[in-house]
């Protein structure tokens, strides 16, 4: 099993198994990647963990030795099933944080752009490193690196294909935090920051927020109206204003 997904308190914890290869991403590992996503969604967990096996890596990438000698189509297959895999986590039920234990390079760097969160070990390194193979980001880097640190910066990095130490990633916004181990303790602490909360609340909360990157400021804010009105018809809601006017604390049933 080089794909677990376990349940942990109120979290699943899906972790790359592969230490031998720095945890790199070969197709069937996008593919058990999926299903573990999947799985996670169907399941009572609050939030999603993303994280690797061992100390040194989260992930390293796309596995360089079968991206090697294949058709043209093949890649392109290939560059589809990451992005669709990744994309999976946009649309989540439940918010998912990737705890990036070591390198993130190339897929492993866009499979943690893809979640919700990140948070960075103190030796973690990120990097876009494609264009040193005579390649570019093909799951999804040069898409949501921009949006989430800008252009200029999101250039350099593809450009040189540098690395960054997690004081770098966490200056540039491409992490949230730079946590301390034991790691899977202090993501389930950041994730316990906003878990209480109602999921669809969370939903409508990213998805809003997601369309700011993609859409004009008008379509933004018409796609804000219609997510927040759409909040006011839920229990939660309800819930949410009525415990407030009876100063105890909400419970949400994410209905
Ligand atoms: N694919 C396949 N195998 C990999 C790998 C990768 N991306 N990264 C590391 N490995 C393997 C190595 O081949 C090595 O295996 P062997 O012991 O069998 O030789 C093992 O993992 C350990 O790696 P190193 O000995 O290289 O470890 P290191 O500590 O000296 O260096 C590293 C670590 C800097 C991360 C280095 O391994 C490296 O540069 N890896 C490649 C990173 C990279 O270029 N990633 C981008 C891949 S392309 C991509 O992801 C395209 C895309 O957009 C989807």
């Amino acid at each position: 099993m080089t794909i677990e997904l376990d349940l942990r308190d109120e979290f699943a914890v899906l972790r790359i198994n592969r230490p031998e290869a720095l945890n790199a991403l070969s197709f069937s590992l996008i593919g058990d990647i999926g299903e573990a996503i999947d799985r996670a969604g169907a399941s009572d967990a609050r939030a999603l963990i993303v994280t690797g096996a061992g100390e040194k890596s989260f992930c390293a990438g796309a596995d360089i030795k079968e991206l090697m000698d294949r058709p043209l189509a093949e890649q392109k297959r290939g560059a589809e099933l990451g992005q669709a895999v990744f994309s999976r986590l946009d649309r989540l039920r439940i918010p998912s944080v990737a705890l990036v234990n070591g390198y993130a390079f190339g897929g492993g760097c866009e499979l943690a752009l893809a979640c919700t969160f990140r948070l960075a070990s103190p030796n973690a390194r990120f990097g876009l490193p494609e264009i040193k193979l005579g390649l570019i980001p093909g799951y999804g880097g040069t898409q949501r690196l921009p949006r989430l640190i800008g252009e200029a910066r999101a250039l350099e990095l593809i450009m040189t294909g540098r690395t960054a130490n997690a004081e770098e990633a966490l200056r540039l916004g491409l992490v949230n935090r730079i946590v301390e181990p034991p790691l899977l303790d202090a993501a389930f602490a950041f994730a316990r920051e906003f878990s209480s909360h109602g999921l669809l609340a969370l939903q409508f909360a990213r998805e809003a927020v997601q369309r700011a990157a993609s859409t004009t400021l008008a379509e933004g804010l018409r796609a804000e109206a219609d997510l927040s009105t759409l909040a006011y018809r839920t229990a939660d809601a309800e819930e949410g204003m009525k415990a407030f006017i009876e100063k105890r604390k909400p419970v949400f049933k994410d209905t």
